[in-house]
């Protein structure tokens, strides 16, 4: 049995950091962890233009406290007004690494998002010539559509003829958790990749009613039946290129959360490797750990493997019910259990 693990330093490539307190609190537990983190645009208001971009780095990088050789990158919000030429000089510029599409009200602060698709021609043509990823919230926002089937109906209506009409854009679609948006980004002849968090590999959609409401189960994408999470789990711990870490960290306080209507997002940054290397080790998988975790992403954003490592050892960790003080409270997630390894 493998009791001690060493991975290169890995990235998280999706993470809500959030602004002001919250940021202040939560940065540094990603920036302990990751070499890098693509940073989700969706404050309010969202991260639109290169100079929202740099100033939101530069807080970020406050928060985190300078010297701790993290690197945030920069996500541009898309919006029915996007501007191709920003978007093309805020990458030219190093400042937007990507650009995030959230399907207008289809979660957490995406009321400015994109209410069609077919209206974002000019920015997809841009993204596409300069090779540029766009980051994919994958969900319908149809209300007529059952919540846990809007994944499967966006590859099918959305996905499947954007990857048609833009050949060689490069997508990311973000916190899989279907069955078909595995089976589609495994086998499309597509430059195209998935993110996969740690809650979409560990829990189905019981853990939302176990035993009473789970507002800390809540996130979107919904979580969704045990075959789905079998099926993204085997995409995960599969190898493929085409699958890498991303976390989705979405911390609430937790008042926002215990609500009569809870907030989606689950806080799993302080613990995530230690987390993501559950299922890992449940499947068998811990040799695929750090190509899931250090290579797979960097390579297909086409940037350098991050220098250091990480080692983890196989050992008790009780995770705390709550992080933060002074009105950041957030409950992380698996708060209370215990956990199988710790970062050295
Ligand atoms: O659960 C989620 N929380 N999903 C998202 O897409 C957004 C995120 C947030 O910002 O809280
Ligand atoms: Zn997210």
């Amino acid at each position: 049995m493998t009791d001690r693990l060493t991975i290169r330093r890995p990235d998280d490539w999706h993470v809500h950091l959030r602004d002001g307190a919250m940021l202040n609190a939560v940065a540094r537990h990603t920036a302990r962890r990751f070499g890098r983190a693509i940073v989700m645009p969706n404050l309010t208001p969202p991260v639109t233009t290169i100079a929202a971009a740099t100033a939101y780095r530069a807080r970020i990088m406050t928060a985190v406290g300078g010297n701790s050789g993290f690197t945030p990158l920069m996500t541009c919000y898309l919006t029915d007004d996007s501007d191709p030429a920003e978007i093309a000089r805020g990458h030219a510029e190093g400042v937007f690494t990507a650009c995030k599409l959230y399907p207008a009200h289809a979660t957490t602060n995406s009321a400015h998002g994109v209410t069609d698709i077919d209206a974002l021609t000019g920015v997809l043509e841009t993204l596409q010539r300069i090779g540029m990823p766009l980051l994919i919230h994958g969900e319908v926002t149809d209300r007529s559509i059952d919540i846990f089937d809007r994944e499967a109906v966006f590859v099918e209506r959305t996905l499947a003829p954007l990857t048609r009409d833009y050949p060689a854009l490069k997508i990311v679609l973000e916190h899989i958790t279907t069955a078909e948006a595995a089976a589609f980004v495994a086998e499309a002849a597509h430059p195209i990749a998935a993110t996969i968090t740690p809650q979409h590999l560990l829990l189905n959609r019981n853990a939302l009613f176990d035993g009473g409401l789970r507002p800390h189960a809540y996130c979107l994408p919904v979580v969704k039946r045990e075959a789905h999470r079998l099926a993204v789990r085997r995409a995960a711990t599969s190898g493929s290129e085409r699958f890498f870490l991303g976390t989705d960290s979405a911390p609430h306080v937790v008042g926002a959360k215990e609500s009569g209507c809870g907030c989606a997002g689950i806080f799993n940054a302080p613990f995530a490797l230690e987390t993501y290397l559950r299922a890992f080790d449940e499947d068998d998988a811990l040799d695929r750990f750090e190509g899931f975790a250090s290579e797979h992403g960097a390579r297909f954003y086409g940037l350098p493997l991050n220098e250091g490592t990480v080692t983890l050892v196989r050992d008790a960790v009780v995770v705390p019910g709550v992080i933060g003080e002074g009105g950041t409270e957030v409950v992380p997630f698996l708060a209370g259990e215990t956990l199988g390894w710790r970062v050295e």
